[in-house]
């Protein structure tokens, strides 16, 4: 993985930059000596280079089972107990996995992250017909979306093979004592993992909250940590500022957000990346935006978004910097061919292959917005494979305690997702909420 910065040094006064490198040091210092805020949630910073093979093999032999007696497994959960497990698994999986008639995998359907009851409908007449399994994840036990999800699933799928079977194929990821999914979970004796205490949602892909549900879609586990093992070492405090690629990015986007930039754009040229983009969005977002501060994440994909999106990037209001993924070579190869009539106008791309038209696109693109005051950053990966996203997690996590700790914000709480289950749970009458329903209700009449 390689960071380049130099369009977007350009955008900050000379010196400004490395003015902030004793910041950064003393910031991934912080991570490493677990002296700064929310230091209670610091487990994800030595996670990769301390999982055991004995711990890969468990949770590959789950996953097995479920791949070997189910033809749909339902991944439930929301937040970081979603967005990791089905970030790695969009970027692996064949683009039209769920369409393709010969399958060697399951099905990898998701429920519990939204309370939309068309959806729910529709994933249970998907499932009728289809032996299925559940991995049920909530560090918290309690989160409305996943419980309200699964309680449907778990009722649907011991009235179809009975409770005995159902246990089989229930798997819960969650807290080791405390929450109703524990309970619930030691009651039925389903299988389950542990969510550590010091591991936040958002910084939870390369626990089994992710690693799980990669696994059953098929996805090498061990490739997955060695990338993000090499990361680690590749990050640590021992390395030099300019050669530790997260905080270089962390010191950027600093730099930018001092001198006005307060939107960040990740764009990927490969549309395998989108669900990256949405990881990364809670990552930094939930992380950074507290205090009235931090910059807000967004994402686009391009080049389809060139023709939604590209007009205000190129001229909209200037306080903008974008951060593209940019991966060097495809997994596979499509050739452009000639056309005897060239009736479309294309046979200047006869013999290229489609990636050499889109490294065009990406190229010209960077150039046209640093042109119009954009800002640019560039992660380049190999290859989108197990490794390389490996490694651009734990990037990315880096980053974003080393971008936290900078900002001066708790980068490992997130207070601020409280309010609206607050007012959720007064409207719905919830036990232990009446003083609230009753100021609630005054205020809507
Ligand atoms: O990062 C976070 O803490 C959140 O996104 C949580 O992961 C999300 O709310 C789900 O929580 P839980 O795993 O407790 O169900």
């Amino acid at each position: 993985m390689k960071i380049t910065i130099n369009n977007a040094s350009s955008f900050v006064p000379a010196g400004s930059l490395s003015a902030l490198a004793a910041q950064t040091s003393a910031a991934n210092g912080l991570l490493e000596s677990g002296k700064g805020a929310g230091n209670d949630f610091l487990g994800w910073v030595h996670l990769p280079s301390s999982i055991s093979d004995s711990f890969l093999n468990e949770v590959q032999e789950t996953a097995d089972l479920l791949r070997s007696t189910c033809e749909a497994v339902v991944i439930a959960g929301i937040g970081g107990s979603y967005l990791g497990a089905k970030a790695v698994n969009e970027a692996l999986a064949h683009t039209f996995d769920n369409f393709m008639h010969e399958r060697k995998d399951p099905y990898v359907v998701y429920a519990g992250n939204n309370i939309g009851e068309d959806y729910l409908a529709d994933l249970m007449e998907f499932l009728s017909d289809k032996t299925f399994g559940i991995v049920n994840i909530s560090k918290s036990g309690t989160t409305t979306e996943t419980a309200l999800a699964f309680r449907l699933l778990k009722t649907m799928l011991e009235e179809k093979v009975g409770k005995q079977e159902a246990r089989k194929r229930i798997v819960a990821v969650t807290d080791a004592k405390k929450g109703a999914l524990r309970s619930l979970a030691d009651k039925e004796g389903y299988k389950t993992f542990v969510i550590p205490d010091n591991v936040g949602g958002r910084f939870s892909v390369l626990t089994p909250v992710g690693l799980i549900a990669i696994a059953v879609a098929g996805h090498d586990i061990r490739a997955l940590v060695r990338g993000a093992q090499d990361m680690e070492k590749q990050t640590g405090v021992g390395v030099a500022c300019e050669d530790n690629p997260s905080a270089q990015y962390a010191a950027i986007r600093n730099a930018l957000y001092q001198f006005g930039k307060s939107t960040e754009i990740l764009v990927n040229f490969n549309p395998k990346l989108h669900f990256i983009a949405e990881w990364w969005k809670q990552l930094f977002g939930e992380s950074e935006g507290k205090d009235h501060k931090g910059i807000f994440p967004a994402a686009v994909d391009f080049t389809t978004d060139l023709h939604s999106m590209g007009q205000w990037i190129q001229e909209g209001q200037r306080n903008i910097f974008e951060t593209v993924i940019t991966v060097k070579e495809p997994q596979k190869k499509v050739v452009i061919p000639s056309d005897e009539e060239n009736l479309d106008g294309l046979n200047f791309l006869a013999g290229k292959r489609v990636d050499e038209v889109n490294k065009m696109a990406e190229l010209g693109t960077r150039l046209a917005h640093v042109d119009g005051g954009v800002p640019n950053i560039i992660v380049e990966i190999e290859r989108v494979d197990e490794y390389n996203i490996g490694a651009l997690l734990y990037f990315f996590e880096r980053a974003c305690g080393i971008s936290g700790y900078m900002l001066g914000v708790n980068p490992f709480n997130q207070p601020g997702v409280e309010a609206y289950k607050k007012n959720m749970f007064a409207l719905l009458n919830k036990p232990g909420y009446e003083a609230e329903s009753k100021a609630i209700l005054a205020r809507i009449k």
